[in-house]
C-alpha cells in the first residue's frame, strides 16, 4: 500500500513537472512579442527580431522621447538583448553581471554578480561582454566569462544551480546568450583566437545535468571519436590540429524550428587562423565556419553547410541566423538565412541544408562566387597568403559580425548591420603555439601576421565603412544602403509599423523607414551602442529600450564619441519628455611628454613586447583609446605608476591584466621607450 502511495506520488510529480515543462516549452514556441513581452533572445525561435507592435510608427515618431534612464555604473561593452516578461527586464552587463529591472518603478529589483575573476579578462579576444540571458519556467540562465552556466530564480535572483562548462586551464570564455529548447539549456563558448577546441552542450534546465555535448571539430584521431560526425570530420583535417584545439567555437548564434525539431548552430573560425599551420596538407576542416542542424534532444547532427571550407581568415559562421518562409521560383521554401563574416548572404533550405542561393552583400575579394552545384566558394588566387601577403576584404571583423540582423516579413527585407572591411594577412614566421594563450607572435595564437607588415597584393577597392542595408533575400540584392561613418554599430530591431531601429558607435539611437532607408528619428545618447534595441508593452503602452555600453573587440581600442560613459538603460515612449544626456566635453588629454631620455636601443624590444601583450587592447597615439586608454596619452608613461600597473596589477580590478608573471622591469621599460618614441615621431612629423 505504502509503495503504491509513494508510486502515485512519484507519478503525479512527474506529471506535474512534465506538464509544467510542456506549457513552458509552448510559451517559448508561440512567443512572438504580440503579448507585449520579449521572451527569447531573437524575440522568437525564428530569431527575426520583428516586433508586431505598431503603436510607435511613422506618424508619431517625432514625439518619441526619453521616458527614463538607469545608470548601471559599469564601463566596458554591453552587447545584451534584454528579455522582458510582465513588466520586468532581465539582461547582462560587463563581467557577466545580471540585472533585473522593474519597468514600472525603473529600479533594479536585484543584481547578480557571478564574481568572474578579473584575471580572466585577458582570456577573451573582445572585451568582457555578454549577450544576455534566457528565461524558462521562472528560471533565468546565463553564461559567465569564466565558463560557468548559472541558473537563477527569475523572481528573486537566487542561485538555483551552477555548472562549469569548460576546462578553465584553457582560454575558453562565454559571451553568448544561452537558448532553451525542449527543457534543455544550450550553451557554447569562444576562444578560437587563443587555441581551443569548439563545442556546445545541452544541460537539463531543472538540474543542470549535462545531457549531451557536440564537438565542432575532431580531437586526436588516436583516441576514440565521440560520434560518427567527428569520424567523418577527421578525414578533412591533416597534421596535428588537435594540439592547437582546431577552433570552431560556438560563441553566438542559434535558432530553432519546433516543427522540424531542428536546432541550428553557427560555428566559428579555425584555431590557429592560419590554414597552412593548422592543417598543413590542406582539407576543408569540418565543421569550422558552418551552419549545423541537430536534433536538440540527442545532439545528433542532421545536416551541415560549410560557408568557408578550410577557413584561413577568421571567417566565423557564428553570425545571426533567421528562419522564415520565402517564395522562391514560385515555390514556398522553409529557409534559414545568414550573412556570416565572409561577405556572402546565404539562403539555405532548412530542412535539408541545400544551398538555394548566395550573393555578396559587401565588397568581397577572396572568392568570385559560390558555386550552387557544389555549394563551395570559387576562390581567387593568393588569398591564402602563402606565397605573398594578401590584402583581404572583408577582414577578420567580417562583412557582418555578431550584431543581430532583423527580418521584416511585411517588407520582405533582411536588415543587416554590415560593414566594408579590409586587412592584410601574411605568414607569421615566428609563430609557435603557446598553450597559455597570450604571448605569441601577435599576442594571439593566430599564426597570421595581420597586425604589422605591408601587403604585397593590394586591392584599391577595399575600404572601411559601416553600412546599414535592407537586403532582399529572394532577389539576393540590396534594396537600399545607408553609408555610415562608423564601422562598429549596434544590432537591429524592426517592427510591424515598418521601422528599423539601430544604435550607433557615435552614440545615437536611430530609426529608419524600412521601405526606403530614410532616417526619420534619432536621439543622441553620447556613448557608443553595441546592443540591439527592444520594444515591448507595459500597461498597454509601447516602449523602446536600448542599452548603451561601449566596448567589444573594436571598442577596447577605439571610440567615436567624446567620452566612454558607463552603461545605461535608455527607455523611450511616445510623449516621453526626460532630458537626454548632457553633451560630453571633447577628449582633451595631450600627448605625453615624459622627461625620460629616449634610449633608441630599447625601442625595438619595446615594440615587439607591446605587440605581443598590449596591442589587442591598446593603441598608441592614435584615437585617444576606447575602453582601454591610448597609451600615447597616458600620464603614467615614464613614471613608476606604469610599472605598478603593468607588473603589480594595480588596475587589475578594472580589467587591466597583471603581467608580472610574464614580463620584467626591462620589458616594461622598453615598452615605455617604444611609446615615447612613437609619440615623439608623430610630434616631429606634425611640426
Ligand atoms: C585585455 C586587455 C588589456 C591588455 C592586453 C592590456 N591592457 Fe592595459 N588596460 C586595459 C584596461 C581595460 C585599462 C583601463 C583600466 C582602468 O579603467 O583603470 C588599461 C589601462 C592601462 C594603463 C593605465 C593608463 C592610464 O593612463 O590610465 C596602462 C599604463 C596600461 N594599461 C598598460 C598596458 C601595457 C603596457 C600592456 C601590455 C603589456 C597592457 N596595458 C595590456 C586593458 C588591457
Amino acid at each position: 500500500m505504502r509503495t503504491n502511495i509513494l508510486f502515485l506520488f512519484f507519478a503525479f510529480s512527474v506529471l506535474i513537472i512534465s506538464n509544467c515543462s510542456k506549457s513552458a516549452d509552448n510559451e517559448l514556441i508561440y512567443a512572438d512579442g504580440s503579448d507585449g513581452n520579449w521572451l527569447l533572445h531573437g524575440l522568437n525561435y525564428s530569431e527575426n527580431r520583428y516586433s508586431p507592435l505598431a503603436q510607435i510608427n511613422e506618424e508619431n515618431i517625432d514625439q518619441l522621447g526619453l521616458d527614463w534612464q538607469l545608470d548601471l555604473g559599469m564601463k566596458r561593452g554591453i552587447e545584451a538583448t534584454p528579455i522582458i516578461k510582465d513588466g520586468v527586464m532581465y539582461f547582462t552587463g560587463p563581467w557577466s553581471v545580471v540585472f533585473a529591472v522593474d519597468l514600472r518603478s525603473h529600479e533594479i529589483i536585484w543584481k547578480y554578480d557571478p564574481e568572474v575573476p578579473k584575471s580572466f579578462g585577458e582570456k577573451g579576444c573582445c572585451d568582457v561582454v555578454n549577450r544576455g540571458v534566457a528565461l524558462y519556467n521562472g528560471q533565468l540562465y546565463f553564461g559567465t566569462f569564466d565558463g560557468r552556466l548559472i541558473a537563477l530564480e527569475a523572481e528573486s535572483g537566487k542561485l538555483l544551480w551552477e555548472v562549469l562548462t569548460v576546462d578553465q586551464s584553457k582560454p575558453y570564455t562565454i559571451t553568448g546568450a544561452p537558448r532553451v529548447v525542449n527543457g534543455k539549456v544550450l550553451i557554447g563558448n569562444g576562444g578560437a583566437e587563443l587555441g581551443v577546441r569548439g563545442y556546445f552542450t545541452a544541460y537539463d534546465a531543472y538540474t543542470g545535468d549535462e545531457i549531451w555535448r557536440f564537438y565542432t571539430v575532431p580531437g586526436n584521431p588516436d583516441e576514440p571519436f565521440e560520434n560518427e560526425a567527428m569520424e567523418k570530420a577527421a578525414e578533412t583535417w591533416t597534421g596535428t590540429w588537435w594540439e592547437y584545439g582546431g577552433g570552431g567555437t560556438v560563441w553566438d548564434a542559434m535558432a530553432y524550428d519546433p516543427e522540424l525539431n531542428l536546432l541550428y548552430v553557427g560555428t566559428g573560425n579555425g584555431s590557429p587562423w592560419n590554414w597552412k599551420k593548422r592543417s598543413p596538407e590542406g582539407g576543408d576542416n569540418l565543421y569550422l565556419s558552418s551552419i549545423l542542424a541537430l536534433d536538440p534532444d540527442t545532439g545528433e547532427l542532421k545536416w551541415y553547410y560549410q560557408t568557408t571550407p578550410g577557413d584561413a581568415w577568421d571567417f566565423t559562421a557564428t553570425q545571426h541566423m533567421i528562419l522564415t518562409e520565402l517564395e522562391i521560383d514560385d515555390e514556398p521554401r522553409k529557409v534559414i538565412m545568414q550573412a556570416p563574416k565572409n561577405g556572402f548572404f546565404y539562403v539555405l533550405d532548412r530542412e535539408t541544408g541545400e544551398l538555394i542561393s548566395a550573393e555578396k552583400f559587401v565588397y568581397v575579394n577572396w572568392a568570385d562566387s559560390i558555386d550552387l552545384e557544389t555549394g563551395r566558394p570559387v576562390e581567387r588566387p593568393h588569398v591564402r597568403y602563402v606565397e605573398a601577403n594578401f590584402q583581404m576584404a572583408p577582414d577578420y571583423n567580417g562583412g557582418h559580425n555578431w550584431q543581430p540582423m532583423a527580418y521584416n516579413p511585411d517588407l520582405g527585407y533582411v536588415f543587416i548591420p554590415a560593414r566594408e572591411t579590409t586587412s592584410m594577412y601574411g605568414q607569421d614566421s615566428l609563430w609557435k603555439f603557446n598553450k597559455v594563450g597570450f604571448g605569441t607572435g601577435n599576442g594571439w595564437n593566430l599564426a597570421t601576421g595581420t597586425l604589422y607588415g605591408k601587403p604585397t597584393i593590394t586591392d584599391d577597392k577595399a575600404t572601411i565603412q559601416g553600412k546599414l542595408m535592407a537586403w532582399d533575400p529572394v532577389k539576393q540584392e540590396a534594396a537600399w544602403v545607408v553609408e555610415q561613418n562608423n564601422i562598429w554599430n549596434g544590432g537591429l530591431l524592426t517592427t510591424a509599423s515598418g521601422l528599423v531601429f539601430q544604435g550607433t558607435a557615435d552614440g545615437k539611437i536611430t530609426a529608419y523607414r524600412g521601405s526606403t532607408g530614410d532616417l526619420i528619428w534619432e536621439a543622441d545618447l553620447q556613448t557608443g551602442i553595441l546592443s540591439s534595441p527592444v520594444t515591448y508593452l507595459v500597461d498597454g503602452v509601447q516602449y523602446l529600450t536600448v542599452i548603451t555600453g561601449w566596448g567589444g573587440g573594436y571598442g577596447m581600442k577605439n571610440k567615436h564619441t567624446n567620452a566612454v560613459l558607463p552603461g545605461t538603460v535608455y527607455t523611450f515612449r511616445i510623449g516621453g519628455s526626460a532630458d537626454l544626456p548632457k553633451v560630453q566635453p571633447k577628449y582633451e588629454r595631450a600627448l605625453i611628454s615624459p622627461k625620460w631620455d629616449l634610449d633608441l636601443s630599447k625601442v625595438s624590444h619595446g615594440e615587439t613586447t607591446y605587440w605581443k601583450y598590449c596591442g589587442t587592447c591598446h593603441v598608441v597615439a592614435e584615437t585617444g583609446g576606447g575602453v582601454a586608454p591610448d597609451l600615447g596619452y597616458s600620464p603614467m608613461v615614464g613614471t613608476p605608476a606604469f610599472t605598478s600597473v603593468v607588473l603589480d596589477g594595480a588596475l587589475l580590478i578594472n580589467g587591466m591584466p597583471n603581467f608580472g608573471d610574464r614580463l620584467n622591469k626591462d620589458d616594461a621599460e622598453a615598452i615605455q621607450h617604444y611609446i615615447i618614441n612613437k609619440v615623439r615621431t608623430i610630434q616631429t612629423a606634425g611640426k
